[in-house]
């Protein structure tokens, strides 16, 4: 009882054997049996590879003229709900979800697909996966640990890239995550597949390709305008969407909007890394289509 909750680390642990900390299963009972409603969007992600970006455009092409004041001030994390997300001194992900005023509602999850609720799959809801290839996804969920002390600590980079390859990560590993959702599309028509390099290469073409999942006629000066509000350095500057306002962060170890780059990795991987994880790499991935790019 003498431990300080707000610096003390939680334990990875075992759940339907997938690595994970008590903060995502808490009320794992609720989150299983969430009603998701037909026109809820759920955004799903690996942790790190673009979720706050694909979100921030999805709140601007839904509520960019239509939300009063009062709401466009709150925060992502408020607006776009983490569903199994069970925070300290927070409203947890369901209870935030269940309140949404608006709709459609989007949600956020980290979870593998095998453990989505299965209402979103019922209610045939449009699912947003997004992807990022697994040397910046390694690189960007290590600063990630280091600063936000919901999850456990990640030791040095050799140490988190080794559980990385390990599948020792929070939410499981990435290999199964990217290709389970990648699975998952062949067989469900209403889930699109994005990738976070596609998003930094061209922006606007991938809120293109959104709109027209997503069945919007946005006029084009207007997607040119959240094409700008999405940019990097206007969401590091905006405080609805650089979590400056989350208090389970420590920005003085790493930003949350750090670099938004493709190919950071190798400023981290040794050349031995290079070669052993590419190595590891080929054997997990060599049974899937799902193809990356490291570098444009
Ligand atoms: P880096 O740590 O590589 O900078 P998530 O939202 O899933 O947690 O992902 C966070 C990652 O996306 C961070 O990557 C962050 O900088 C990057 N990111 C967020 N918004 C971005 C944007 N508008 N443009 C480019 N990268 C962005």
């Amino acid at each position: 009882s003498s431990i300080d909750q707000s610096t003390s680390r939680p334990e990875l642990t075992d759940f339907e054997g997938i690595s994970m900390v008590h903060y995502f299963t808490d009320e794992w009972e609720k989150v299983q049996k969430f009603q998701a409603r037909p026109d809820d969007i759920l955004i799903a992600t690996y942790p790190k590879a673009g979720t706050t970006w694909v979100s921030y455009i999805l709140e601007l092409l839904y509520f960019h003229n239509t939300v009063p004041e009062c709401q466009t001030s709150l925060p992502i994390f408020i607006r776009v709900p983490f569903l199994e997300a069970v925070f300290p001194e927070m409203p947890t992900g369901v209870e935030l979800a269940d309140k949404l005023p608006t709709t459609p509602r989007l949600i956020k999850t980290h979870l593998p697909v095998q453990l989505v609720p299965k209402s979103f799959w019922e209610q045939n809801c449009r699912v947003i996966y997004v992807a990022r290839n697994a040397k910046d996804n390694a690189v960007s969920y290590f600063h990630f640990s280091r600063m936000v002390n919901l999850l456990p600590e990640p030791g040095n980079w050799n140490t988190f890239l080794q559980n990385f390859m390990d599948e020792k990560m929070v939410f499981g590993p990435w290999y199964d995550h990217v290709c389970g959702y990648w699975e998952k599309k062949q067989t469900y028509s209403n889930l699109h597949y994005m990738f976070f390099e596609d998003m930094v290469e061209n922006t606007g073409r991938e809120v293109e390709q959104l709109c027209s999942f997503l069945g919007l006629s946005t006029p084009e000066e207007e997607k040119e305008r959240i094409t700008k509000s999405v940019h990097f350095d206007a969401m590091k500057q905006n405080d609805m969407t650089n979590y400056s306002t989350f208090s389970h962060m420590d920005f003085k170890i790493s930003p949350f909007m750090r670099k938004g780059k493709v190919g950071d990795w190798k400023n981290h991987f040794t050349v031995a890394q290079n070669e052993q994880f590419d190595e590891h790499y080929w054997r997990k991935m060599k049974n899937t289509t799902l193809q990356f790019h490291t570098e444009i």
